[in-house]
């Protein structure tokens, strides 16, 4: 193979989040709200694409340079089988780092099923551990007690850390971050505030509605003093800080506050076969033919869109950006 090709902006290829299914058993406002979100299944078995495509988009992703591989949706963990597909994926060459993002809902009857599979990582959504707040924030369909059972039979599976991811929206959930801080301090797990971002064109955003990672890191540290910490890789999305009482780790994703697409080495592939290079692009680049045509084939579509690349949304949202038609983030995985 030539060498693994950098965008217009310098930036190699090293990530890739590949949704295994569009549709969510939960509707969080800001996401997928209930009122301006098509009907499950909007693509159907044959939409979307099989595990023998996945695979074969797969090996050419790690081709080209991709080395960590997240399983996204929507709910990954309502595609059938999803077990076989970890064990396919984590037996590609190149593949060094398989992880999933999940809701949890459904996790405590599939945790042991995944990591037999051979799934290195998990991340599981949390914006609240008020009950009823939880439900509300889940579009009505989401129990607390299922998240939480979720994250217990993960960890008795083996998952020995896992991540914790909560978005946070000003006058909504800001009551929750330093319970959920409390809850998961010395714990071995890694909780992560996520600033609200304006990904899709249905979640109703504004920029009122986003509290700045500044700001919780700040609430936080009044109460329990934190350190910062280097970042585990290059490129690395949250910024980490320890407690320095020693109980653990907590981390802040700030997109909006502070962009990072300069180091942005992400590409996404939806469920139905579509390469997006940034989570905010208001269009895809159709794949499905070409995974029918082979690795090889996969490889030099891959090749010249990566070359061709120069997307920094978020930069350019800070430079005062307007806003276009964009594609949804429950299409693409987070
Ligand atoms: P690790 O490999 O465990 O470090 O995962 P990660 O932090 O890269 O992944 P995760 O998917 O958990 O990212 C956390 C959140 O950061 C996501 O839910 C998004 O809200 C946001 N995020 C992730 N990638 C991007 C990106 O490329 N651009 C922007 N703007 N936000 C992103
Ligand atoms: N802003 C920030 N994060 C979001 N996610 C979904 N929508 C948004 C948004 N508008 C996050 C979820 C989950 C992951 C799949 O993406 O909270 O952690
Ligand atoms: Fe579903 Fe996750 Fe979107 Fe919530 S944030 S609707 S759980 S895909
Ligand atoms: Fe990457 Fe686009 Fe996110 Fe910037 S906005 S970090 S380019 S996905």
């Amino acid at each position: 193979d030539a060498p693994a090709p950098r965008d217009r902006l310098g930036r190699p290829l090293r990530d890739l989040r590949v949704s295994v299914i569009e549709t969510c058993n939960f509707r969080c406002p800001y996401c997928m709200p209930a009122d301006s979100t098509p009907p499950d299944g909007t693509l159907g078995r044959a939409g979307r694409l099989d595990f023998d495509e996945i695979e074969t988009a797969v090996r050419a992703f790690a081709r080209l340079g991709v080395s960590k591989l997240r399983l996204t949706g929507g709910e990954p963990l309502l595609r059938k089988d999803l077990p076989d597909l970890v064990a396919r994926l984590v037996r590609v060459p190149g593949i060094t780092d398989l992880a999933l993002t999940t809701n949890g809902a459904l996790l405590a009857g599939q945790a042991r099923a995944l990591r037999e599979a051979g799934l290195s990582r998990l991340t599981v959504s949390l914006d609240a551990l008020d009950p009823a707040l939880f439900r509300e924030l889940t579009g009505g369909r989401g129990e607390l007690a299922d998240v939480l059972a979720g994250i217990a039979a993960a960890e008795a599976a083996g998952f020995e850390s896992l991540k914790i991811n909560c978005v946070v929206q000003r006058g909504v959930n800001q009551s929750q971050v330093l319970a959920l801080a409390g809850h998961f301090r010395g714990t071995p797990h890694v909780l992560r505030f996520i600033e609200f971002m304006d990904v899709g064109n249905c979640n109703r955003w504004q920029a009122a509605n986003v509290v700045p990672s500044r700001e919780l890191h700040d609430t936080i540290a009044a109460r329990w003093p934190l350190r910062p910490l280097r970042e585990a890789y290059r490129g690395e999305v949250a910024s980490r800080h320890a407690y320095a009482d020693g109980a653990g780790e907590v981390g802040f994703v700030s997109s909006v506050s502070e962009p990072f697409c300069g180091d942005c080495h992400r590409a996404r592939l939806s469920a139905d076969g579509q390469l997006f290079t940034c989570l905010f692009a208001g269009r895809g680049l159709p794949l499905r033919e070409a995974i029918a045509a082979g690795e090889d084939t996969v490889a030099e579509r891959l090749r010249e869109a990566w070359l061709a690349r120069a997307d920094r949304y978020s930069e350019q949202r800070a430079a005062g950006a307007g806003k276009g038609r964009r594609i949804e983030m429950y299409f693409i995985g987070g």
